[in-house]
């Protein structure tokens, strides 16, 4: 099979961890006998360094021409006082918007190997699986009017969260569908208490539950769920919600599994998909060889899941990431103190080597 992906590692730990991912990624189209076609362009810092534009068209362009976009981090203090669409984020925005990517989901799974990283008590936390499922295109992140008026002193900033019927209708039926493929709970997370938005949330959410009747659909308050996901994390499943609740509980959902770095993120819906980390470009740690490329492998691991239909790829990736964990691999944000810990790149090697062996045991067996 011709898999064709655009890679963008963008700004702080982005690149060092892409390439993780990418050596990842050959390894499996090397082993299973796919044919890799790789462009890589600029985003975010990167871009507006080069080109004075955080979504380049060429980067764009590339993007659309591909199957995949597979994205390292955008964002980095340099550029924060730019004016908004001068961002590093204004890029990825647009990335998003431009590649009808709606529905964005993000896995948060515990690793009882792990125990020792989450911050809740090995009992709470153990068990714990959930798929946030977070609506991507609209809400306070792209609503209009926007603005900062005024003199100064006296200025007012104005944001717009808006939802439309078939907006929320488009992610609910993803939603549901995944739930399908999992334990069929899906809870919807609103704040339909106070916001007109999630009103219509609800209303909507509980209309499009009818075609899934197989499926058991709840609500719950933003704030009450924001304390079950600590108090009783391994009681979710599917987590349904708008893009600003689901940016905030999907760190959330990171810190209950004990690292931000191991989780990954997809984003659907469109006719490209968008894969990135859900931690960011985290300039602290930026070119040190330490940061975690778990999100970013997992990331690829989703891209051949949802994007390519190859689920035995897929399972190989995850599966070397169990075992990495398994065999003591640690980059920082895992160890515990006087741990030995391993650089991002030993890290991906090791995942790598895991892919590249059982992809041979499996053309062995196939032959
Ligand atoms: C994320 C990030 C982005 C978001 C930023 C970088 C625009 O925090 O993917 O969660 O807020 O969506
Ligand atoms: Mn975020």
């Amino acid at each position: 099979m011709q898999l064709r992906v655009t890679s963008l590692p963008g700004d702080g730990i982005g690149p060092e961890v892409t390439s993780q991912a990418i050596c990842v990624l050959e390894e499996v189209a090397g082993g299973f006998g796919h044919d890799l076609e790789l462009d890589e362009k600029e985003i975010g810092g990167a871009a507006l360094t080069k080109f004075g534009n955080p979504l380049p068209d060429a980067t764009m362009q590339a993007c659309l021409g591909s199957q995949a976009v597979l994205l390292g981090a955008v964002g980095s203090p340099a550029f924060d006082h730019n004016p908004r669409e001068l961002r590093p984020e204004a890029g990825l925005l647009r990335l998003r918007q431009g590649l009808g990517a709606f529905a964005n989901l993000r896995p948060a799974v515990f690793y009882p190997c792990l125990a020792a990283c989450s911050p809740l008590r090995e009992e709470i936390v153990k068990g714990t699986d959930i798929l946030i499922v977070r609506e991507l295109l609209g809400g306070l992140y792209f609503g209009q009017p926007r603005s900062i008026e005024g003199a100064p002193g006296a200025r007012q900033a104005l944001n717009t969260m808006r939802y439309s019927e078939p907006e929320i209708e488009r992610i609910a039926r993803v939603a549901f569908q995944l739930a399908r493929t999992r334990r069929r709970r899906l809870l919807s997370i609103d704040k339909s208490n106070v916001l007109e938005c999630s009103r219509l949330w609800r209303e909507v959410v509980t209309g499009v539950a009818r075609d899934f009747s197989d499926v058991q659909l709840s609500h719950m308050y933003v704030d009450s769920a924001a304390m079950s996901l600590v108090q009783k994390p391994a009681e979710f499943d599917v987590i349904l919600t708008e893009n600003m609740f689901g940016d905030i509980l999907s760190d959330q959902a990171g810190g209950v599994v004990g690292s931000l770095g191991l989780l990954a993120s997809a984003s659907i819906g469109g006719p490209v998909g968008l894969y990135e980390p859900v931690h960011g470009s985290a300039p602290d740690i930026a070119g040190k060889g330490i940061a975690n490329p778990l999100g970013a492998i997992l990331s690829v691991a989703l891209m051949l899941r949802h994007t390519f239909h190859l689920s035995k790829e897929a399972e190989c990736v995850e599966a070397g990431v169990t075992s990495t964990l398994k065999g003591g691999f640690r980059t920082r944000d895992l160890a515990r103190l006087g741990e030995r810990t391993v650089s991002t790149e030993e890290m991906g090697a090791q995942i790598a080597e895991f892919v590249r062996l059982a992809a041979g045991a499996n053309n062995r067996a196939a032959s």
